[in-house]
């Protein structure tokens, strides 16, 4: 049976990184809060770069690396929930910036899932037709932040992190997903309002800002996430003791702590990096694929899982054999 290949995982981050002592000099908060509540201690924000620019960065990079033409990508898959403009996509303009002129190219919606959502899509495309694709994950947050509202600027970074994935015969690949979405309690994290203008003249008016019940999104994760990643491993026919690491998204480190006790699994499978690049939503478990990968730590004949939670609600996990 045709299954997916992870072929390399590269990330790519702005320069610029804001630290919580220097939020503390632009609202009432101070380090001590942040970190002991979520295990940020900084993030990248761009300073004059866009979400399609920081995936570009990504896709050049993992075409440099594995020398592969982007003529040769039959698909681009970017998870966002921040791109540049609805119109053209972040994808289309990867696809466009790269030269993949034999690639079709969508963006894909999850918030914080949205890179488990996509690995899905791509993994089904390959089950059937297609070859070769790119899926990444980037966001610029920074531009959904209200800088004055504490409870969430200092939650969010910038950045963005992908792979290139093929079609194998090896028994490799993608083992088995469970994806969930929880519609009815969306109000818990909201973001990007348009105006909306009728032709009565009644007007929303735009609201870009995020709007989180923190507890609510905290009590979510905690309780739907090991819900996901056992569906997942018991559809691949693994044993949680059987996965090698699981990569969970990297919205707080106290959501990851209690998940790894409800999981009965040593936190030390539960890489972390929050603490550099803060919730980076649908790049997140990418950017800590593309670092473990640069440092050598994904060796073949690993299982590792992958798990995402957030807006929508979304949640969402699957397991790759390397
Ligand atoms: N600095 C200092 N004090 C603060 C800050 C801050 N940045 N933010 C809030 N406070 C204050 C509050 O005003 C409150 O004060 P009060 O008791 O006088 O009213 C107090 O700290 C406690 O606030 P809580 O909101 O109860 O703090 P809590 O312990 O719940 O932690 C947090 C808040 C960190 C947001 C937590 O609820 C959380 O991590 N939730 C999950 C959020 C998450 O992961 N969201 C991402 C989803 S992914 C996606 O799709 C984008």
């Amino acid at each position: 049976m045709e299954q997916l290949k992870i072929i390399s995982a590269m990330k790519y981050v702005p320069e610029r990184v804001v630290t919580n002592d220097e939020l503390a000099t632009m609202m009432d908060t101070n380090d001590e809060w942040i970190f002991s509540r979520t295990g940020i201690h900084r993030r990248h924000v761009v300073t004059d770069e866009n979400t399609s620019d920081l995936a570009i960065m990504v896709a050049k990079r993992l075409l440099e690396q594995t020398h592969i033409a982007a003529e040769s990508l039959d698909f681009i898959i970017v998870g966002t929930m921040s791109p540049d403009t609805l119109s053209p996509s972040v994808a289309a303009r990867v696809q466009g910036a790269i030269g993949a002129t034999n690639a079709f190219a969508t963006d894909l919606n999850a918030a914080c899932t949205g890179l488990v959502y996509s690995m899905s899509f791509a993994s089904a495309l390959l089950a059937t037709r297609y070859q070769r694709g790119m899926v990444i994950g980037a966001e610029v947050l920074s531009k959904l932040l209200d800088w004055q509202d504490r409870t969430v600027s200092v939650l969010f970074g910038d950045g963005a992190a992908g792979v290139i994935v093929e079609r194998t015969t090896e028994a490799i690949g993608y083992l088995g997903e469970s994806l969930r979405t929880y519609g009815a309690q969306g109000d818990a994290l909201t973001a990007g309002a348009f105006a909306n203008t009728n032709l009565t003249g009644e007007i929303t008016p735009a609201d870009p800002y995020f709007h989180m019940d923190g507890r609510a999104v905290y009590n979510f994760a905690t309780r739907e996430v090991p819900v996901v990643l056992n569906e997942a491993m018991e559809q691949s026919g693994v044993t949680a003791d059987e996965v090698d690491l699981f990569l969970l998204h990297q919205a707080n480190s106290r959501i990851i702590d209690s998940i790894a006790k409800r999981m009965k699994q040593p936190i030390e499978k539960f890489p972390m990096n929050m603490v550099e690049y803060g919730n980076t939503s649908a790049a997140s478990i990418g950017l800590l694929l593309a670092e473990l990968w640069e440092a050598g730590r994904i060796q073949p004949g690993m299982k590792i899982a992958i798990a995402g939670f957030g807006g929508g609600l979304t949640a969402g996990a699957s397991v790759l054999q390397f």
